[in-house]
């Protein structure tokens, strides 16, 4: 399938989008504390994209067959949780970690989707908690510093594996990072494990870079409601996901955020380089 190459018009309005997405997640780390459900959380995402005239992108996503259409206007995946974890009464719980996936559209109309997410902690981490968290961080931040004009898809996900594996983690192989723009899921699919030779990269494509690592085994199970992914294993598992463009010389992070965020120890990336781009210098 080929891969839409996007105009300066276009990137200028995922930045837009992208922008609202980086908001939100500022927002929610405001609010994350143990005592917080995560139906709080995507109240939250639901009235302030909203406010922004935008839509979620999430609710309503992907029903047919046996699957319901998402429920929620995020996904909040805790502790095992690997993805698509379904915001519910839950109340999180010191030593809890959750990751606050955000898809905004804008605008309403064959708008674009700005699409990421952090792994927050709840209270205080334990080391373990700490250590995949971390790892997962930078496992996104190893696979963006890859991209560049004339390199491959797969350059991402053999980077992001060899340093997952130095670090006694696992990389989950069934979800992938997705081109996106006016449509949420599309081509070329990112690999986050290693893999043949993929897609040549060119500038103006969009994707997103969304590294799921876990503290044991890469396999995962499917819960009853046909969307909450686990760990095979029921180990801790972290995520953080980005939106970029191809660039002359590196790539734009779309979805970056504006500072750090409260409970994530994010990367400031406002003070890493112009336009939140790779390379930094
Ligand atoms: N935002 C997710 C991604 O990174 C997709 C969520 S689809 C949903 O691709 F239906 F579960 F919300
Ligand atoms: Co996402
Ligand atoms: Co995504």
């Amino acid at each position: 399938m080929s891969v839409r190459i996007h105009t300066g018009t276009e990137i200028e309005a995922m930045r837009r989008a992208g922008r609202l997405a980086g908001e939100l997640i500022c927002a929610v780390g405001e609010i994350i504390k143990p005592g917080v459900s995560t139906l709080e959380i995507d109240a939250l995402v639901d009235k302030m994209t909203t406010e922004r005239h935008g839509i979620s992108a999430p609710y309503g996503y992907g029903g047919g067959g046996r699957r319901p259409a998402f429920p929620g206007h995020c996904c909040t995946s805790v502790n095992e949780v690997v993805c698509h974890g379904i915001p519910t009464e839950r109340v999180l719980v010191d030593g809890d970690i959750v990751n606050v996936d955000v898809t905004p559209i804008l605008p309403k109309k064959n708008g674009w989707h700005g699409d990421t997410s952090v792994t927050f902690y709840v209270g205080e981490p334990s080391a373990a908690v700490k250590h995949v968290v971390e790892v997962a961080r930078q496992a996104l931040e190893i696979g963006l510093a890859q991209i560049k004009p004339g390199g491959y898809t797969s350059d991402i996900g053999a980077a992001i594996q060899d340093f997952a594996e130095q670090q006694n983690c696992s990389v989950v192989r069934d979800y992938t990072g997705h081109g996106v723009g006016q449509v949420f899921h599309t081509s070329p699919t990112i690999h986050h494990h290693r893999t043949p030779r993929g897609v040549k990269l060119r500038k103006g494509m969009i994707f997103t870079v969304e590294p799921m690592i876990n503290l044991g085994t890469h396999e995962v199970d499917h819960l009853d409601d046909h969307w909450t992914v686990v760990t095979a294993d029921g180990s801790l598992t972290a995520q953080f996901e980005h939106t970029i463009v191809v660039t002359k010389r590196g790539c734009e992070v779309l979805t970056r955020r504006p500072g750090l965020v409260k409970g994530c120890e994010d990367v400031p990336w406002a003070k890493l380089g112009p336009l939140g781009s790779f390379p930094f210098a």
